[in-house]
């Protein structure tokens, strides 16, 4: 499907953004931040999970001056506590940790 930040999935992320006025975008696998500065500017709220440091420092260097909550650690323990602290509508990405993505919408 592609690169969160190209066509077709850039469209599909604002549409379902706005027609399902969804609060937040949260993705497991922050890597060096494309997606989730892309999601600041379509999501009110941001939550990326990157399990290696020296990745979350460098998508948090390039991030500067956008709304996005970093974690670091693997996404299999902290999601679920992400998840169920959230009220209305989320879009969930979750990318190859487990050879391909999901996209879900609560
Ligand atoms: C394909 S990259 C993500 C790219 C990013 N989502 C984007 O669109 O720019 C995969 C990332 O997932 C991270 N990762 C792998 N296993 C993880 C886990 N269990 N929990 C959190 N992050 C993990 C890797 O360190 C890597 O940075």
């Amino acid at each position: 499907m592609g690169s969160l930040t190209a066509e077709p999935m850039a469209s599909l992320m604002t549409g379902l953004a706005r027609k399902y006025n969804i609060g937040c975008f949260i993705e497991t696998g922050t890597y060096l931040g494309d997606s989730a500065r892309f999601a600041a500017n379509v999501f009110p709220r941001v939550v990326t999970i990157e399990i290696k440091a020296e990745f979350q420092d460098q998508a948090k260097a390039r991030s500067q001056g956008f709304n996005i909550e970093f974690l670091l650690g693997d996404s299999a323990s902290l999601l679920p506590g992400v998840v169920s602290s959230l009220p209305g509508h989320h879009v969930l990405l979750a990318r190859r940790a487990c050879g391909r993505r999901i996209l879900w919408r609560r």
